[in-house]
C-alpha cells in the first residue's frame, strides 16, 4: 500500500503552517517531493518551502487540483469558500479538508458536489510528527478513499476515525484544544514549583520530560489502565496520595468534564456560524 500511495501525488490548497507540518511528515516518510504541490494566495510561503522541501508549487490553485489525485484543503475555514470558488475537482480521486468547523455537506458545495470529501482535525504536535487526528466520511467515502487520509495523517502522527460527524466536535475539544489544556497544566506546575524555591529552567525540565515520560509510558503499554499506572505510582499515605487527594477535592473530574462541554459548544457555534 506504501509504494502504492507514493506514487500518488498529493496538492495542497494553502501553505501556511499545518499544510507546511504535514509536507515535512509525508516527505519524511519517504513520500517523493516531486509528488507534492502546493499552492497559496501569496509566494513567500511557497519560495520558503519549495527552497526547504523541494516541492512543486504554483500561486494557481487550479494547477494543483489539475496535477494531484488527492488535495489537501488548507486555507482558514473563511476562506474557503472563495480558495474553490472556480475549481474543477473532475480529475480529484479525493479531497481531504484540515479546515476546523466545516462540515463535509458545506465542504461537498464549496467544491461543487464533483469530488468524495474527507474532513480532518490534526493538532499542532503534528509539526513534530505526534499530531493526533480525527478524521469523518461518509460510510462509503471512508471505505473508498479512507487509505488517502490514513497514509496523510500516519506521516504526522495517529489518527481517529469517527463514524458520526457530530463527534468532530468532541474531537476538536479531546485532541485539536487538548495540547493547550497540557500546556496551561504544565505552567500552573511549574509555576507552583517557582513558588517552593525551584529555579525556573529546573522547573520546566522536570515538568515537561515528566509530562513526555507519562505518556510514553501509557502509550508504549495499551494493556495497562491509566487507572492501574496511577495506583501504582500512588502509594497510600505518600506524596502523590497527598497531591492527587487534593486534586480530587479541587474537583479535577468535573473541571475537565465542564472545559470539554465548553470547547464542543464552542466548536457547534462556530461551525453554525
Ligand atoms: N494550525 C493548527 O494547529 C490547526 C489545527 C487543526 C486544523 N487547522 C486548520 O488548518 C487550516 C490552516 O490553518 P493554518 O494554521 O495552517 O493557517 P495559516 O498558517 O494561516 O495558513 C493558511 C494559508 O492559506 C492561504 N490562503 C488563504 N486564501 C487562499 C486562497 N484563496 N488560495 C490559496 N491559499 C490561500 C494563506 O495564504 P497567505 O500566505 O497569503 O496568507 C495561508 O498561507 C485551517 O482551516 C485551520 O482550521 C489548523
Amino acid at each position: 500500500m506504501t509504494d502504492k500511495m507514493q506514487q500518488t501525488t498529493i496538492g495542497f490548497i494553502g501553505a501556511g503552517n499545518m499544510a507546511g507540518a504535514i509536507a515535512r511528515g509525508l516527505i519524511k516518510c519517504g513520500h517523493p517531493k516531486e509528488r507534492i504541490i502546493m499552492s497559496n494566495r501569496s509566494p513567500e510561503k511557497l519560495t520558503a518551502l519549495a527552497n526547504e522541501l523541494g516541492i512543486k508549487t504554483t500561486l494557481d490553485n487550479q494547477s494543483v487540483c489539475t496535477a494531484a489525485n488527492v488535495v489537501l484543503l488548507a486555507v482558514k475555514p473563511q476562506m474557503m469558500r472563495e480558495a474553490l470558488a472556480n475549481i474543477d475537482f473532475a480529475s480529484v480521486d479525493c479531497v481531504i479538508s484540515v479546515a476546523a468547523g466545516l462540515a463535509t455537506d458545506s465542504l461537498a458545495a464549496y467544491t461543487h458536489h464533483q469530488v468524495e470529501v474527507i474532513r480532518s482535525m490534526p493538532n499542532t504536535p503534528s509539526i513534530e510528527m505526534c499530531g493526533a487526528t480525527g478524521l469523518y466520511a461518509k460510510p462509503e467515502t471512508q471505505d473508498r478513499y479512507g487509505h488517502f487520509a490514513n497514509y496523510v495523517f500516519g506521516a504526522v502522527g495517529e489518527y481517529q476515525w469517527v463514524e458520526d460527524e457530530a463527534l468532530m466536535d468532541t474531537v476538536t475539544a479531546l485532541a485539536g484544544s487538548s495540547p493547550a489544556y497540557f500546556f496551561r497544566f504544565m505552567e500552573t506546575l511549574i509555576s507552583a514549583g517557582i513558588a517552593q524555591g525551584m529555579p525556573e529552567q529546573a522547573a520546566r525540565n522536570l515538568v515537561v520530560q515528566s509530562a513526555l515520560g507519562a505518556a510514553t509510558l501509557i502509550k508504549n503499554h495499551p494493556d495497562i489502565a491509566i487507572s492501574e499506572r496511577r495506583k501504582q505510582v500512588t502509594s497510600p499515605n505518600g506524596t502523590t496520595a497527598a497531591a492527587l487527594d487534593s486534586l480530587e477535592q479541587s474537583g479535577i473530574a468535573a473541571m475537565a468534564d465542564k472545559a470539554v462541554k465548553a470547547a464542543v459548544k464552542r466548536g457547534k457555534e462556530l461551525s453554525q456560524s
